[in-house]
C-alpha cells in the first residue's frame, strides 16, 4: 500500500439493542456472536487494525459490558492457562488486542441513532479523518475493506463510503446513494435513507464501512431526528456532500448481514468451510447431512422446552 495516510482512529458503534436477533441479544451484545471461534466485534478491530488504526473507540449501551471484558486482559485465565501449559491458547488470548492499540469506551446514553452513537464519539476523534465500522456487517475480503476504503482516500482525499449494490425490492433496508462518474469508486451526489424500491436513486447501498472527514460532526451536532426517529449518519452525510466531496467505494469482498439470522448463519458455514483445522470435518458433515436429507424443524423454536423422546 502506498502513500497511505495513517488514519488512527477506528469508532465501533456497539450501542444498538440488535431487535432482529432476540432472544439471543436480550442480556449480550449482537457484536459478542461468534463467527466459528471469535466474536463479530474482533473481527471488525482486526480489520481496522490491519487498515492501521491505532486508537479503537467503542460507542457502548446497556448490556455492553461483554465487550470490554473481551479486550481486557484476564489475569485469572491467562493464569490457568499457564498453570496448565496450554501456551497455544494463551497466546491467542493475547493475541486478542496488540499492546501498541487503546481502547476507549463512551457510553451512548440512549440509544438515539447511529448518527448520534457517531456523534458521541467526537472528543475521542477529534479534528482528524477516522474510520466507522458496523461490527455486524462481516465482510470477507483479501484486503481488509478499511484498507481499501484508506487507499481510496489517500489518493482523492475526501470521505470514502463502502458500497454494495443490492437488489431493488431491498433497498428500504439501506442508506441508498446516487453518484457521478464510472468505475469502482464514484462521487456520491446523493445519499438516502431506506427509500422505497420505487423512490430510490439507485441500488448502490451502504454498508458498515466509512471513512469519514471529522466536519461530518458539525452536521450531525445540528440535524434532528430523521427516518425512524433516530438521528441518521445518513442524514449528517447527505449535509456533508454540500461542503466537499464523499466518495461511494464498491469494495472487493463478500459480505455477510450478521445483524440477522439468515446472514449469520451464512457467515457461519462460510467462515467454518475456510477454518484451517475445522474446515475438513466440517464439510465432511455438510456432505453427510446434505446426502442423508435433513429433517427441518427438528430442533426449531416449536420445539423448545419440549423433552427430546429417548
Ligand atoms: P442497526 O440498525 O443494526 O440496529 O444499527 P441494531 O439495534 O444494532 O439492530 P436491530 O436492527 O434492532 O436488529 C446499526 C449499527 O449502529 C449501532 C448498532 O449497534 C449497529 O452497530 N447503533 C445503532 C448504535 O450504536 N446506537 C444507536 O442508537 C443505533
Amino acid at each position: 500500500m502506498k502513500n497511505r495516510a495513517l488514519i488512527e482512529t477506528a469508532v465501533f458503534p456497539v450501542a444498538g439493542r440488535g431487535t432482529r436477533f432476540l432472544p439471543a441479544t436480550k442480556a449480550s451484545p449482537k457484536e459478542m456472536l461468534p463467527v466459528v471461534d471469535k466474536p463479530l466485534i474482533q473481527y471488525a478491530v482486526e480489520e481496522a487494525l490491519a487498515a492501521g488504526a491505532r486508537r479503537l473507540v467503542f460507542i457502548t449501551g446497556a448490556s455492553k459490558r461483554a465487550i470490554e471484558d473481551h479486550f481486557d486482559s484476564d489475569q485469572e485465565l491467562e493464569g490457568l492457562l499457564r498453570r496448565q501449559g496450554k501456551s497455544d491458547l494463551l497466546r491467542q488470548l493475547r493475541s486478542v488486542l496488540p499492546s501498541y492499540a487503546t481502547c476507549i469506551y463512551i457510553r451512548q446514553p440512549a440509544p438515539l441513532g447511529l448518527g448520534h452513537a457517531v456523534l458521541c464519539a467526537r472528543p475521542a476523534v477529534g479534528e482528524r479523518p477516522f474510520f466507522v465500522h458496523l461490527a455486524d456487517d462481516l465482510i470477507d475480503a483479501q484486503t481488509p475493506v478499511l484498507a481499501q476504503m484508506a487507499e481510496v482516500h489517500a489518493g482523492r482525499g475526501g470521505s470514502v463510503i463502502g458500497c454494495q449494490t443490492v437488489p431493488r425490492a431491498e433497498t428500504d433496508r439501506y442508506g441508498i446513494v446516487a453518484t457521478q462518474g464510472r468505475g469502482v469508486t464514484q462521487r456520491i451526489t446523493a445519499i438516502v435513507e431506506k427509500p422505497k424500491p420505487a423512490q430510490a436513486p439507485s441500488t448502490l447501498a451502504v454498508v458498515g464501512r466509512y471513512l469519514l472527514m471529522p466536519r461530518v460532526f458539525d452536521h450531525l451536532a445540528r440535524i434532528g431526528r430523521g427516518a425512524g426517529g433516530e438521528i441518521q449518519l445518513t442524514d449528517g452525510i447527505s449535509r456533508l456532500l454540500d461542503d466537499e466531496a464523499v466518495y461511494a467505494h464498491r469494495f472487493e469482498g463478500r459480505r455477510y448481514d450478521c445483524g440477522s439470522k439468515l446472514g449469520y448463519l451464512q457467515a457461519t458455514v462460510a467462515y467454518a468451510l475456510a477454518h484451517p483445522e475445522l474446515g475438513a470435518p466440517f464439510r465432511a458433515h455438510l456432505r453427510s447431512i446434505v446426502s442423508q436429507g435433513v429433517t427441518a424443524g427438528r430442533r426449531g423454536p416449536s420445539a423448545q422446552g419440549r423433552p427430546r423422546k429417548r
